[in-house]
């Protein structure tokens, strides 16, 4: 089976660091309405427009360090993320704390450019780096009567001071179908821009469910643990009416208080126009074979 992400969203995609700021400097600059109307188009083109490393870094959700959307840059500095180990529990053949070396050894982190949607409607796309979730479950050994796959945040209240103030309750957990989790599309980052994953978006190790809302992709994950259960996920238990388990991208069905229909492109400035929100964020044909049958109004 081919993956379309490979094909429509390539590095040529992403455009240089410099490239963009320049062209932000111009358009910032210009008057002419001919530059504006060329970078509206651009920005149209199939709503691919990439981020820049800046705005992937400095517009983030991390309610551990705070709720507004600069409070993780400003704050996560402070989070040790070397040594970082991780456990791995549950309906597993070799469970264990692991180190992130250990976890991650024999494996190759590539690249994976993806849409990122947020479920208040605002979207990026992203250049992650980073190993298929599968691989490192396979890894591990996957017993026969698992059915689900739960993480677990770090929530060290000395560092972290959304943890401290108790903004929302700690540790965030959440969780997916072992069929989710296992699908190729899904990983689980370590980096993003070739670089080493920012604290703020979730260092040393987050998970990337590119065609769900992105508060499923849970950031700082020390605990992996496969269960026979549905696993509790921080959201859905808050409100579980506006955030459900599934919580796949979907524009027929509105959030409670506001439409999905639509969404707001990060970093387009003055061009921050709206753009249609794709069915599973434009990866239907890879993933709705995962819902067949079922009902996604209810299963939202
Ligand atoms: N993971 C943890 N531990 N804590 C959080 O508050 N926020 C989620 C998700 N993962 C969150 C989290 C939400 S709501 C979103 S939209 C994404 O992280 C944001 O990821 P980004 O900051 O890398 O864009």
């Amino acid at each position: 089976m081919a993956y379309r992400w490979k094909n429509t969203l390539t590095r040529a995609d992403v455009t240089p660091e410099a490239m963009w700021l320049n062209r932000r400097q111009i358009i910032a600059g210009a008057a002419g309405l001919g530059a504006i109307a060329a970078a509206g188009a651009a920005q149209a083109d199939e709503g691919l427009e990439p981020n820049s490393y800046e705005d992937i870094t400095s517009y983030n959700n991390f309610y551990e360090f705070g709720t507004g959307k600069s409070d993780p840059a400003e704050n996560a500095g402070a989070m040790v993320t070397d040594p970082w180990s991780i456990r791995v529990d549950g309906l597993v053949d070799n469970p264990g704390d692991y180190s992130l070396a250990q976890l991650l050894d024999g494996l190759t982190a590539e690249e994976r450019i993806y849409r990122f949607r947020c479920v208040e409607a605002w979207s990026m796309v992203v250049p992650w780096n980073g190993v298929e979730l599968a691989d490192i479950l396979t890894k591990v050994g996957i017993k026969p009567e698992a059915k689900y796959v739960a993480f677990e945040s770090l929530a060290d209240p000395e560092t972290m001071i959304g943890v401290r103030r108790q903004v929302i309750p700690f540790p965030y957990v959440e969780g997916l179908r072992l069929d989710e989790a296992m699908h190729p599309l899904t990983i689980m980052a370590t980096g993003l821009y070739d670089r080493p994953m920012p604290n703020q978006n979730g260092a040393p190790i987050r998970l990337v469910v590119p065609w769900k809302y992105g508060f499923k992709s849970i950031k700082s994950i020390i605990r992996i643990t496969l269960t026979e259960e549905q696993p509790p996920a921080t959201w859905n238990m808050l409100q579980s009416r506006e955030y459900g388990f599934y919580s796949n991208v979907n524009p027929e069905v509105s959030h409670p208080r506001w439409s999905q229909a639509t969404e707001r492109r990060i970093g387009g400035g003055l061009f921050n126009a709206r753009q249609d929100t794709l069915m599973f964020n434009g990866y239907e044909q890879e993933v709705a074979s995962l819902y067949e049958g079922m009902d996604l109004r209810r299963n939202f």
